[in-house]
């Protein structure tokens, strides 16, 4: 007789690690936004796993699977590879259980998340440029027995994601898409797995960071902001249940994550990290078809303020809502003032003003001043551009 190989959690599993992480990991709010719904022509909801405990969904995983494990296990510790979220949601339920936690990370892993896994006590090393590195490094450790906790590619770590799956089926039954990002794999696998199951009309369509997307035709390998869902080999059991379960995979660009951070930062009041944003990225960028409710999964928050910052300001700049430009005033009390009077009457603000006289074929008794506007759009940074040329200055963008 054929032994029957695994595909993935069941039903029962999944309704099983519910039960198990109740109480543990919250029950994460969903929103609904007029601004999303407005800018993409169709109902969007928000759920807010970047308000769940550790700031990602990864605890559900990590809960079910620290709860699953044999004493013998628990006294051999447990090791970890991740770009972060999956290091601290395994150190936090390592420390909830009692159980010492060894995490490996990429040396570039975001500070936030180094330092969040790091005070729920684990050991955190540092090692290799990416999560496939790091996870090499880990193996050491498993083959001198201690227990892997596998960020994806294991069946109860994916019953632990596939409790969102659940949530999402009652909290909004109607939706008719759920849009979750994809790494290597686990969290759209579980989610897949269950809303399949209990919801089977309800579309799950995968998101990938198109710089690092090994599962869509023609996606790169390469820097996202999205670490999250920086895996460049995705699991093999994951990939199974992916290529079973998801209606669609497709990917989206830094720069629409960028938007899609800044979107939910100014707009929804919710900070989330570019994996977590890559699902409201796909919303905007119109990669998601049908017009009915559509659910976006932020799943997780834990972005550096530095890149956050980075984000925001790049993010900014595109929507038109700086403009640097390049003018020339006369080099005589009052030259600058003059024309900073006749910028403040067009209730424009000026963030920075720099003289610049060298290296510039700059006429004698004049001076290059470079302005630093803040605008509302595209729009008004034309316009002022074409004010200032009606005023008599030559005005060049810089940006
Ligand atoms: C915020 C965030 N979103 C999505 C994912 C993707 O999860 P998976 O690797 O299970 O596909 C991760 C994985 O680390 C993550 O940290």
């Amino acid at each position: 007789m054929a032994i029957p190989t695994r595909t993935g959690p069941t039903l029962a599993e999944i309704q099983a690690a519910r039960a198990r992480i109740a109480g543990v990991a919250r029950v994460t709010p969903v929103y609904s936004s007029e601004t999303l719904g407005r800018l993409t022509g169709r109902p969007v909801f928000l759920k807010a796993e970047n308000l769940q405990r550790t700031g990602s969904f990864k605890v559900r995983g990590a809960v079910n699977k620290l709860a699953s494990l044999s004493p013998d296990e628990r006294e051999a510790g447990v090791v970890a590879a991740s770009a972060g979220n999956h290091g601290q949601a395994v150190a936090w339920a390592a420390r909830e259980v009692g159980v010492s936690s060894t995490i490996f990370m990429p040396e570039d892993a975001p500070m936030a998340k180094v330092d969040a896994t790091r005070s729920y006590g684990a050991e955190v090393v540092l090692a290799g440029s990416g999560y496939d590195e790091a996870q090499e490094a880990a193996r050491e450790r498993v083959e001198a027995g201690a227990t892997l906790v596998h960020a994806f590619e294991d069946e109860v770590v994916i019953a632990g994601q596939g409790t969102l799956g659940l949530e999402l089926a009652d909290q909004l039954p109607d939706v008719e898409a759920v849009i979750v990002p994809v790494g290597g794999g686990g969290l759209a696998a579980g989610i897949a797995i269950a809303l399949k199951e209990v919801r089977p009309e309800i579309q799950v369509i995968g998101v990938q960071a198109a710089n690092c997307a090994p599962l869509v035709v023609g996606g790169g390998a390469g820097y996202t902001i999205a670490d999250g869902i920086a895996v460049k080999q995705p699991g093999e059991l994951t990939q199974e249940i992916l290529r079973e379960r998801l209606d669609d995979l497709v990917s989206v660009s830094d720069d629409e994550i960028a938007d899609g951070i800044v979107l939910l930062l100014e707009r929804v009041k919710l900070v989330v990290e570019g994996a977590g944003a890559a699902s409201v990225a796909a919303l905007l960028a119109g990669k998601v078809q049908g017009r009915g409710s559509a659910l976006a999964l932020l799943s997780g928050g834990n972005i550096d303020a530095s890149l956050l910052i980075e984000v925001a300001r790049y993010s900014l700049t595109q929507a038109g809502r700086f403009l640097v430009l390049r003018t020339y005033v006369q080099d005589r009390p009052g030259g600058l003032a003059k024309l900073l009077a006749l910028i403040a009457e067009e209730r424009v603000n000026v963030i920075a003003v720099q003289h610049q006289r060298e290296g510039l074929r700059v006429k004698p008794a004049q001076t290059a001043v470079e302005l630093t506007l803040q605008t509302r759009d595209e729009q008004q940074c034309l316009e002022m551009l074409e004010r200032l040329r009606e005023w008599g200055y030559e005005a060049e963008r810089m940006r």
